[in-house]
């Protein structure tokens, strides 16, 4: 949301950039100095990987929109940036922000935006929809492989969309607007299900997205379109069923916990042999990944909308495969590989979302582990000690692991690169400093 971004072709609102003061001078390394178990409360910040899309559905109808629970992370700003170059203003106010839509749209994202996050994607079907044209800068693939978008542009081409690659661009029409259809995803990816989804409130007719993601966040931005009057039955399963409407208003929303942060911050305090309560999270979004600490020797308590989790002097070996949801997040995986390096036996761990997630375990082994990857799989025999070490935190939960394993390391650890913690966790350093660690940017 800085000021030179705008594009010459509309006229844009007063933005206040969103940067919050507490990042924007940060250095871009963690220390950490291993040893002290963590032990207190926390509680979670709204879910980056609902807040984006969020962000997103506003672009649906034009008025003014209130977001609460909004954490202060570089990827909310980011996506402010693209809205900014479509011609909506967003403007901060602690974790609120409100966001201006104008009537009028410059339906673009492109590349310097999109290539710093892959979620400007999901612009593509709510400009699609809204003004009839989209032009989006076409994301490259990243350190998780090669990240196809095929399914997102099939489902709305099924709906009508005209897709067309011109220098890196994806050039998107839909001459006779979009209808809805049936689309059934090959695999239940988040994307593409919101993707779609955002089409379809405003597309002429039903859709039904059969084998949808059922990820809370995706339940949530659900909740946000039919408070803004859109008829979204199902989501949170594994079918969604739209019914087009003319047109929506505005509505206000408090983003849902985000429940890696929580899952990040109960592996930290187990790893250190500690104890965390984490408030404001439902732990049914953490089903797998508390079962498999619990079968790791964690003492697990459930309540509606906290948990609490004591870890073990040393992790029991895990077998573990990750899923989409209720599976075993992705985004889990790294931090619990981190917890499990320490374990008293060999664990193994499959990664079935993407193709590679891989770079963080050098790093660890730099730190005196014995993990390796053959294939998807990633084994790992359990070690008595790491040792702390410069290492680079290559994305947001390699990022995360990493300081987890520092935080059981003997001696100082160094991770570089932590500007992508910024992308995903508020307030990461300061709420590791209040469980307790001796830890700082
Ligand atoms: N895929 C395809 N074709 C498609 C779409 C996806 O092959 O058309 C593949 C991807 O390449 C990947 C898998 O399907 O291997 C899953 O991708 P999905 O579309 O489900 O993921 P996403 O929407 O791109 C979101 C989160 C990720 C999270 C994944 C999986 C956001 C902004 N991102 O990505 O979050 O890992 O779902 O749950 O919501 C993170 O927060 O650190 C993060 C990477």
């Amino acid at each position: 949301m800085t000021g030179d971004t705008s594009p010459p072709n509309h006229q844009r609102t007063i933005t206040i950039p969103i940067m919050s003061s507490t990042r924007a001078g940060a250095a871009n390394s963690i220390r950490v100095n291993g040893g002290n178990p963590l032990s207190g409360r926390v509680r979670a910040h709204g879910a980056k990987n609902a807040v984006l899309k969020h962000m997103v559905a506003m672009l649906l109808a034009p008025g003014r929109y209130r977001l609460d629970n909004v954490p202060g992370i570089l990827d909310v700003d980011i996506m402010g940036e693209v809205l900014d170059h479509v011609g909506a203003s967003c403007t901060r106010r602690g974790p609120v922000i409100e966001v201006d839509v104008p009537e009028r749209l410059n339906p673009e994202a492109p590349l310097e935006l999109v290539r710093r996050m892959r979620a400007s994607i999901l612009i593509l079907g709510a400009l699609l929809v809204r003004v009839g044209t989209a032009r989006v800068a076409l994301p490259g693939g990243d350190d998780f492989g090669s990240r196809p978008i095929g399914m997102h542009l099939d489902g709305l081409e099924q709906m009508g969309a005209e897709f067309e690659l011109r220098h890196g661009v994806l050039e998107a029409s839909a001459p006779n607007g979009l209808r809805g259809t049936e689309v059934f995803l090959e695999f239940p990816s988040v994307g593409a299900t919101e993707n779609i989804l955002l089409a379809a409130v405003l597309a002429k007719g039903r859709t039904v997205i059969g084998n949808a993601a059922r990820e809370p966040e995706l339940a949530d931005l659900a909740s946000l379109l039919n408070a803004m009057g859109a008829k979204v039955d199902g989501a949170g399963t594994s079918t969604i069923e739209v019914i087009g409407v003319p047109h929506l208003s505005p509505a206000d929303h408090t983003v849902v916990a985000d429940r890696l942060e929580a899952g990040t911050y109960a592996l930290a305090a187990a790893a250190t042999g500690g104890m965390i309560t984490v408030e404001g999270c439902d732990p049914s979004f953490l089903r797998m990944e508390l079962r498999k600490m619990e079968a790791a020797g964690c003492t697990v308590e459930r309540s509606e909308d906290w948990f609490s989790v004591a870890g073990p002097d040393r992790p029991e070996p895990q077998d573990i495969a990750t899923l989409p949801f209720p599976g075993f997040h992705t985004d889990m995986h790294p931090q619990m590989v981190a917890f499990l390096a320490r374990a008293t036996g060999t664990s193994l761990v499959t990664e079935n979302v993407y193709a590679a997630r891989f770079r963080y375990i050098g790093e660890l082994n730099r730190m005196g582990a014995d993990i390796h990857a053959d294939g998807q799989h990633v084994v790992i025999r359990g070690v008595d000690r790491l040792s702390g070490c410069e290492v680079d935190g290559c994305d947001i939960r390699a990022a995360a692991a990493l300081t987890v394993a520092g935080l059981t390391a003997d001696g100082e650890t160094i991770v570089r690169d932590a500007e992508h913690i910024d992308r995903g966790y508020d307030g990461f350093v300061e709420t590791l400093r209040s469980l307790g660690a001796d830890v700082d940017r």
